[in-house]
């Protein structure tokens, strides 16, 4: 926050008090985080006695998934769950191809997958072929998933313990503290038994973990300057409380990251502006950089493969699942696989799939999904979400 924008903020909180705005800051939840309709998933999923289908949806919709578009929809029929790309939800430019959909739907599945097995289902799991392609004009539902539920004995592991407790940390770390060996070596174990699927991991000092953040600088200003891209991003982030509680969707300044008090005070200024958003991505993006121990990829042999994608999101549910567990932050930075999507729709070349291909050194690997780990200094809040009985059909 500059000084000019301090100086907004103090005027508009004399202007709140002196105008009797109290009603009007509660209006616009400035007192309030995490609370209100748009947060009762997390609470539900709590609360709940459902055991079977409807408890695995209840467990899906709180996975991570790209801007917060929540991409799902799900039909349930006796024993059998089949989830849909909602392809309404996409993010235009920011994900020509639905590769970033299709990864968010392998989030919400990972999910369903470890509730299943606390709640003593096996799980006959299909996911759809194909390959990714550009959404058709009119939005479809796409079926990408089934899972056949029957009888087994109750597994319950920590990663499903971790599903209410797993939310994006846009904060900076602990700058001082690096990830331990063991920590990284069990990482990496979660993609063990995943031929598809390959984790590599860059660490704070090394010249691979200054690429990687460069890149992703220059990533984020590709981006930015890219006006077709900033607008359909910016076109998903709620303005005020009202529209983050009817929508229940999308990122909201509570989880951007920010301080209490810069939060309290940008709840009370007027409306963000799309170049106001950019330039505090950058600025936290860089900010970022300096903070973080590790930096990663999940990469798989297709980046258009469908299946692939659904099984990198599994992945990456798995790997922040797992990072929770272990009290852990993280946050997907994925401005390096956006540019390259990007590049693709656009037909041009960018220095950036080579400088991926530099840092994994096995080109054969793809990466599709980025992001960032430390040790938390700060609490995360959880994201709004959309509850089971909007999301089915
Ligand atoms: C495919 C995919 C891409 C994402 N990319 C980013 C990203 O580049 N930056 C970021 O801050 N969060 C990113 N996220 C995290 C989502 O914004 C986040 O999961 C969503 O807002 C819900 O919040 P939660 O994870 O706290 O529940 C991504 C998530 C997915 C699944």
């Amino acid at each position: 926050m500059n000084r000019r924008q301090f100086l907004q903020g103090v005027g508009a909180f004399s202007v709140l008090v002196a105008g009797g705005g109290v009603y009007r800051a509660v209006n616009q939840g400035v007192f309030s985080s995490g609370t209100g309709p748009a947060f009762d998933a997390w609470s539900d999923w709590q609360s709940s006695s459902e055991k079977g289908p409807i408890r695995m949806i209840q467990a899906g919709i709180l996975a991570s998934n790209p801007h917060n578009t929540q991409p799902w929809l799900f039909e349930v029929a006796g024993n059998r769950i089949d989830l849909f790309a909602d392809t309404s939800r996409h993010l235009g430019s920011m994900d020509p191809y639905l590769r970033e959909m299709h990864i968010g739907l392998g989030c919400a599945i990972e999910n369903m997958m470890l509730t299943a097995a606390a709640d003593g289902h096996k799980v006959e799991l299909t996911l759809a072929n194909g390959i990714l392609s550009p959404p058709a004009a009119n939005p479809q539902m796409t079926k990408v998933a089934s899972f056949t539920l029957s009888p087994a004995a109750k597994v319950q592991s920590p990663l499903y313990d971790a599903i209410p407790k797993r939310h994006t940390n846009r904060f900076n770390y602990d700058a001082n503290r690096t990830i331990s060996d063991n920590a990284l070596a069990e990482l990496l174990a979660l993609a063990k038994d995943e031929p598809e699927i390959k984790i590599f991991l860059y660490q704070k000092g090394s010249s691979d973990y200054q690429t990687f953040a460069q890149v992703t600088v220059t990533s984020t200003e590709t981006i930015i300057s890219d006006h077709t891209m900033a607008h359909d991003s910016f076109a998903w982030v709620d303005q005020n409380w009202q529209e983050m509680q009817n929508d229940k969707d999308g990122p909201y300044i509570d989880t951007s990251g920010s301080s209490p008090a810069l939060r309290t005070l940008v709840k009370m200024l007027p409306a963000t502006s799309q170049e106001q958003f950019d330039a505090g991505w950058l600025s936290n993006t860089k900010d970022h950089m300096e903070s973080t121990a590790v930096v990663g990829f999940i990469a798989v042999p297709d980046l258009y493969d469908r299946a692939m994608a659904m099984q990198a999101g599994r992945m990456w549910q798995r790997v922040h699942l797992w990072a929770t567990s272990q009290n852990l932050a993280m946050q997907p930075i994925n401005q390096m696989p956006e540019v390259v999507d990007r590049d693709r729709q656009l037909g041009r070349a960018s220095t950036v799939p080579g400088v991926m291909d530099s840092l994994t050194g096995e080109p054969q690997w793809r990466p599709t999904f980025a992001f960032r780990m430390g040790h938390p200094i700060n609490e995360t809040l959880p994201s709004a979400r959309r509850p089971v009985e909007e999301v089915l059909i």
